[in-house]
């Protein structure tokens, strides 16, 4: 008996398949029902109880090495059938490919246009790094005008006798260049990043975005600039949105108003994002101050025209409910991929 394991051991060792067919018959021959290791069982049932102490233990060892044998040569056999000598297997899962999703900004900054497109205003955009005169001057803030200090800057450069540098505290200043370089008539919506200088908190941040309007042409009127802004509120927040006109006050515009909205949370009965008011604020408006259209070359007798200017976060705070300014720039994507399913 012992020769013979012997000799199987050796045939065990030395087997190496070249298909899963042999090994299949590996398996019948030694493990099967009717296999060798079965017969070998049966056979020492009958020897004596001295040989049964010495192979019992042999008999039970050759058993574990045909079956280690087998399912080892079983797991090489599948791997390589499904991927012939290749590193690849192909058998594992694939990684999963995550879609991305728009930021909220980029998607409010996306619709506003579209509507504004549809209205044949055309987008412009001008620098982040302004000069004092597109910045301020050109638009009627007077030279140490407290109209100034309404924004803090950020200068990158001020001083005596030179031209002050800042980065721009607010869109007005592409209207400007706009007027500078072409000829009424303009219908132009600016988006883009403004800067001040404000500590930042869940209400204020040190970098914003806003969208500028303008619209300069023969016979422009108040009435035009109502309608509009009717017309783009309708579109963004839904019909039956109200507006209401505040005088207001800005340097280059005259009269100025700001707009407010009915509440788009509430819908005007009350709630903590329009303080109990059932009005939320949305942007500033006015007519373009004569002084600001003879600035930049264009004939304020015969030409008017409106132009407004509203945050791209308080538009977007109102249409997904978003409560601190921080999430905008925090890349946070717990907050980012809830807009996963917005239209892009
Ligand atoms: N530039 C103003 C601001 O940053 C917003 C603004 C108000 C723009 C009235 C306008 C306007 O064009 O007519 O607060």
């Amino acid at each position: 008996m012992q020769a013979q394991i012997d000799q199987y051991t050796n045939e065990i060792n030395a087997f190496s398949p070249a298909n899963a067919d042999e090994l299949e018959a590996f398996r019948i021959k030694f493990l099967g029902t009717k296999g060798l290791i079965k017969d070998l069982f049966e056979e020492f049932k009958t020897v004596g109880p001295e040989e049964k102490r010495v192979f019992g233990k042999v008999l039970n060892q050759f058993k574990q090495l045909a079956e280690a044998k087998y399912s080892e040569l079983k797991e090489g056999l599948t791997s390589e059938t499904v991927n012939p000598k290749s590193e690849i297997d192909l058998t594992l899962p694939g990684d999963g490919f995550e879609i991305g999703s728009r930021h909220p900004l980029s998607l409010v900054r996306n619709e506003i246009i579209d509507i504004f497109k549809r209205l044949g205003f055309v987008v412009a955009e001008g620098p982040e790094i302004e000069d004092d005169w597109h910045n301020f001057s050109a638009l009627n803030f007077p030279e140490e005008h407290p109209a100034r200090d309404m924004q803090d800057t950020f200068f990158i450069r001020k001083g005596e006798g030179t031209d002050d540098i800042a980065l721009r505290t607010h869109t007005s200043s592409v209207q400007v260049r706009m007027m500078e370089q072409g000829k009424p008539p303009f219908r132009a919506i600016m988006p883009g990043r403004v800067y001040r200088n404000e500590a930042i908190s869940a209400r204020a941040h040190c970098f914003f975005h806003q969208v500028e309007g303008l619209y300069v042409d023969e016979n422009v009127s108040f009435s035009d600039l109502k309608q509009t802004l009717y017309h783009f509120v309708q579109e963004l927040y839904g019909e039956g949105t109200q507006v209401r006109f505040r005088p207001s006050y800005f340097p280059f515009t005259e009269p100025s108003a700001e707009m407010d909205i009915s509440c788009t949370i509430c819908k005007g009965a009350g709630c903590n994002m329009c303080k109990y008011s059932g009005w939320v604020e949305i942007l500033g408006c006015g007519m373009v101050d004569p002084n600001v259209l003879e600035n930049c070359g264009i004939d304020s007798k015969k030409y008017t025209g409106f132009a407004f200017g509203m945050g791209m976060e308080r538009i977007a705070n109102l249409k997904y409910v978003i409560r601190d300014l921080r999430l905008f720039s925090e890349n946070d994507v717990r907050f980012l991929k809830q807009f996963q399913s917005e239209i892009i």
